[in-house]
């Protein structure tokens, strides 16, 4: 059945595990992941992130994927269609702004990335010192013309299998490109955790030391959980929009989200026992991805193959996130707006260029505009900061409430067991009490602490 419903939909239950799951995996696990995980207690992280993803980040997930499938409409009809208030639709709205301040700022360091493939195909990293790890570093950052170039290859890659569609775009490239993934991080790990001293980077990763788990820590892990797994903006409701009846809307959070952290895991375990292993410093910020990194690999045996590896899996991560967070608007402006899907894709793309270059131009506190500030902010901040830690908590926050509080439960039951076809009535009844009570209330202490209340 390739158009359900007179919409095109992904093709099979494993067609949907992995586009979800591309959404999901991003620069988010291979930069941000290990480096919280690291910085903020290890183990003892990584548990209050398990424990988010359990209470929020799946129930979450499962609001979003009712909402999607339940409808078939994107981020804003869906609540058209669902007959709610019409002040529900700001879900929508808020996620289409989320979805473009993301992008802003997203397609910018995917841009850094891609150029980092490109260099470490050159063979520029070769005879890379701390000296010239910095250069490479600013050139590909300051710019102005070689950030912004990149960014365009970026969302022109982007554009060119959106405008592929639903299963020849998102659904093929996810499919072949997500096991390669897999595959490299896999050789990059097996690769770092043989080589001398890797132990103590492993310890930096795992060690639970309870001691360093402060409120902010766990403020930081459910946020973190957000971001990762792609919630609060309409990206999983656009996703769920496509699925097919059959496909389960319980097991498939569960399992995109026990992929995603085995990801953020192997990413952690392929960064931090390299970095150990040459004494340097593991808390580098954005530099640790893209100066302490290409430092490490070319030092080490096949060192030059493992840095276009590393960058090319990474390269795919946020390709792959990319695409989810851009369907969002386009699929809101070819059905709301009924602009045709090439052309919503090619003005969304052009316009995440034009202001996604603020982002670009002020990365770092570098480039052209890096010393306008906005509310004490630079735009890439701004970008981030605003999406990050006030809309995407929010937007998760109404979702609960609205299918906690506004859905009824026996329509909440009839999606989530595909009418009766799964016996799931005691998971579902638990999710329930879940999704109306546990996950609002965590949900309003990271929202107050990421405005700075609490
Ligand atoms: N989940 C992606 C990452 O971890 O890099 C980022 C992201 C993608 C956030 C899509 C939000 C989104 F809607």
């Amino acid at each position: 059945m390739g158009d359900l419903r007179g919409r095109e939909n992904f093709s099979s239950g494993l067609a949907v595990f992995f586009a979800t799951l591309g959404s999901a995996l991003g620069l988010g696990n291979i930069w941000k992941f290990p480096y919280l995980t690291g910085e903020s207690g290890g183990g003892a992280f990584l548990l209050v992130y398990l424990l988010s993803v359990v209470f929020i980040g799946i129930p979450v997930m499962i609001c979003e994927f009712y909402i999607g499938r339940k409808t078939r409409k994107n981020a804003v009809g869906a609540f058209n269609k669902l007959k709610a208030n019409p002040a529900w639709k700001i879900i929508g709205y808020m996620g289409i702004i989320s979805a473009y301040f993301i992008m802003f700022f997203y397609s910018c360091v995917a841009g850094w990335v891609y150029c980092y493939m490109f260099k470490a195909l050159k063979g520029d990293f070769v005879s890379i010192t701390p000296r010239s790890a910095e250069i490479q570093f600013s050139s590909a950052v300051v710019g102005p013309w070689v950030p912004l170039f990149w960014q365009f290859v970026v969302l022109t890659v982007v554009a060119i299998i959106l405008i592929c569609g639903i299963r020849k775009g998102i659904e093929r490239v996810t499919k072949t490109l997500l096991p390669v993934l897999f595959v490299l991080i896999i050789i990059c790990d097996i690769r770092a955790v043989t080589l001398p001293g890797a132990q103590a980077g492993l310890n930096f990763l795992f060690n639970i030391d309870f001691a360093r788990l402060s409120p902010g820590v766990i403020l930081t892990a459910l946020g973190l959980a957000f971001f990762k797994l792609s919630l609060g903006m309409g990206t999983m409701i656009t996703y769920a929009s496509y699925f097919t009846d059959d496909n389960n809307l319980i097991l498939t959070p569960v399992k995109v989200a026990a992929s995603d952290t085995i990801v953020s895991m192997l990413a952690g375990i392929a960064i931090f026992p390299a970095v150990f292993s040459f004494g340097l410093e593991p808390g580098a910020g954005p530099g640790l991805l893209f100066m302490t990194i290409p430092l490490v690999f070319s030092q080490i045996p096949l060192g030059s193959v493992l840095l276009i590896a590393f960058f090319f899996l990474t390269s795919i991560a946020a390709t792959t996130a990319m695409l989810s967070l851009v369907e969002v608007p386009v699929a809101f402006f070819s059905e709301e707006k009924k602009i045709p899907r090439t052309l919503s894709v090619v003005f969304n793309c052009l316009f995440i260029m034009v202001i996604g270059a603020l982002a670009t131009l002020s990365a770092d506190g570098a480039g052209l505009l890096g010393k306008v500030l906005i509310f004490g902010k630079t735009f890439f901040d701004l970008f981030d900061f605003t999406s990050s830690n006030i809309l995407l908590p929010l937007g998760g926050l109404l979702i609960a409430l609205f299918v906690g509080h506004q859905v009824r439960k026996e329509d909440f039951r009839a999606e989530l067991s595909n009418y009766g076809r799964l016996r799931m009535d005691g998971a579902i009844g638990f999710i329930r009490f879940v999704i109306r009570w546990v996950t609002p209330i965590l949900l309003v202490v990271v929202f107050l602490n990421s405005i700075g209340l609490i």
